[in-house]
């Protein structure tokens, strides 16, 4: 007997004689004669209804079904007598694989955020977390097919590294020295300082001058003491890295990714958008439909700055050249342009050493994707391919050359221009459910002082 999944079973063409289900009980509803479990395997949003009718023998079973008990049901696969499903399981046979008892805590009704975060280890068993959890999962695969489509070669940065990409010292140390004893770093396992990465980015430039056009994707780390709804302390980010592309490449690449992402998740997880669109964030799906098809504005820093201060908005942060754009100038960016903006040549003084300097001195070929709800989804740039003005901008930055050498040495042979970017994964599924808090788009989340599950 193979194993089907509730999900298939639902879709199914016709009825099925002779199978068995396993999934957990999410609610039990007994009748005159009759019980209806409802079972979901966590294969889709939708359960299977188990029917149990008096006489078969299984009445001991079912009162041990209670809400959140594993169990395995066996039986026909038979048009639904009752309303709200096409199909249903008329059981023979009923097992119960884990009982749950009734202190169960996701028992059938709305729980806040903030609870379920208390209990992460099984928040995944709801509706919500479990199609966000999906959602993550899908929009993964769609990464990859997004870059395999343009011929991007997927590579690993490493994990471990001895230098900061983003040089803002929010770096975990990673050591195995005893706890307690600081001890000379030359007598650490790397024999010298090491740290958790903040970005794959410097490693992926060293591959793009090699492939071409990679990508990397995978778990990155800053120890920013920052606890807002839009920072974690581990989070996914991919970063592709073209050869040969400058500054308007590179936002190109980034609006089409964006936009055939959101296209992706429309087309593959309605049911879950829907669900979200319902308890989450009103109006989700139209607010998709004009980021997979509506206009991306482009602004250059000082115009941005220009408009911040003409708005007439009462801003907590006076916004003014050579300043950071903070959240609340983000949120006025987007709203009153009504869609994602890249904002883009940013001053010098504001940016890492490794972004290519422009020809007024001033300012480098950054650019940021702003977009609504979340701010920064994007931060990218062209890279300095001359090896005097990286090595300028390194001194410039307090920033030790030896750490860098293999970085500034790729500018020795064969340098090239070339651009890139990284988009946090968390942060763009909390632009596709509508979610407020990245906490909740993470199964396990890491934040300043919060390391339970
Ligand atoms: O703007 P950031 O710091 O850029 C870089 O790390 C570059 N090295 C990327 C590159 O050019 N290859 O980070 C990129 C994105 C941000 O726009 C944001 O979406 C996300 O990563 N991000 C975070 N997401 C969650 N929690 C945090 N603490 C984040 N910090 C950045
Ligand atoms: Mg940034």
């Amino acid at each position: 007997m193979s194993k089907p999944r509730i999900k298939d079973l639902l879709a199914s063409p016709g009825p099925v004689p002779g199978i068995a289900v396993s999934g957990w009980v999410r609610t039990r509803r007994d009748g005159k004669g009759v019980s209806f479990l409802e079972i979901n395997d966590g294969s889709s949003l939708a359960n299977l209804q188990v029917v149990v009718l008096a006489g078969s023998g299984l009445a001991g079973a079912v009162r041990e079904a209670a809400t959140g008990a594993a169990v395995e049901a066996e039986g026909d696969l038979l048009p639904s007598q009752g309303q709200g499903q096409a199909w249903e399981l008329v059981a023979r046979a009923l097992r119960v694989i884990g009982p749950a008892g009734p202190d169960y805590p996701l028992q059938k009704k709305r729980h806040s955020d903030e609870y379920l975060r208390e209990i992460a280890h099984l928040r995944p068993r709801t509706n919500k977390y479990g199609a966000i959890m999906r959602l993550r999962s899908e929009m993964a695969w769609a990464i990859h097919d997004f870059f395999r489509g343009r011929d991007f070669f997927y590579v690993h940065s490493p994990i471990i590294t001895g230098s900061d990409c983003e040089g803002a010292g929010a770096v975990f140390r990673v050591t195995t020295l005893p706890e307690g004893q600081a001890g000379p770093v030359g007598e650490d396992f790397f024999g010298r300082w090491a740290g958790l990465t903040v970005s794959g980015q410097l490693e992926a430039e060293l591959m793009a001058m090699a492939l071409g056009r990679v990508y990397t994707f995978g778990p990155t780390f800053r120890a920013e003491n920052s606890n807002t709804a839009r920072h974690a302390a581990e989070f996914w980010m991919i970063e592709p890295e073209a050869a040969f592309f400058d500054l308007a490449d590179d936002m190109a690449l980034a609006e089409d990714m964006v936009r055939a992402l959101v296209g992706h998740a429309l087309d593959r997880c309605q049911k879950d958008l829907e669900l979200f669109d319902r308890f989450v964030e009103k109006g989700l799906l139209a607010r998709l439909g004009d980021l997979a098809s509506g206009a991306y504005h482009r602004m250059p820093y000082s115009e941005a700055m220009d408009r911040l201060a003409k708005s007439g908005e009462k801003f907590e942060f006076e916004p003014h050249y050579g300043c950071d754009l903070a959240s609340e100038h983000e949120r006025y960016l987007c709203q009153s342009l009504g869609g994602p903006v890249t904002v883009h040549d940013y001053p010098r003084s504001i940016k890492p050493f490794y972004m290519r300097l422009s020809d007024d001195g001033k300012t480098v070929a950054a650019m940021d994707m702003l977009v609504p709800k979340v701010g920064e989804l994007i931060g990218g740039s062209q890279r300095e391919e001359r090896l005097d003005v990286l090595e300028g901008r390194l001194a410039e930055q307090g920033l030790p050359k030896e750490t860098y050498w293999w970085y500034v040495d790729t500018r020795r042979w064969g340098t090239a221009p070339h651009a890139g970017f990284g988009l946090g994964f968390d942060r763009f599924l909390m632009l596709l459910t509508g979610v407020n808090n990245i906490r909740d788009v993470q199964p396990f989340p890491r934040t300043p002082k919060n390391l339970e599950f």
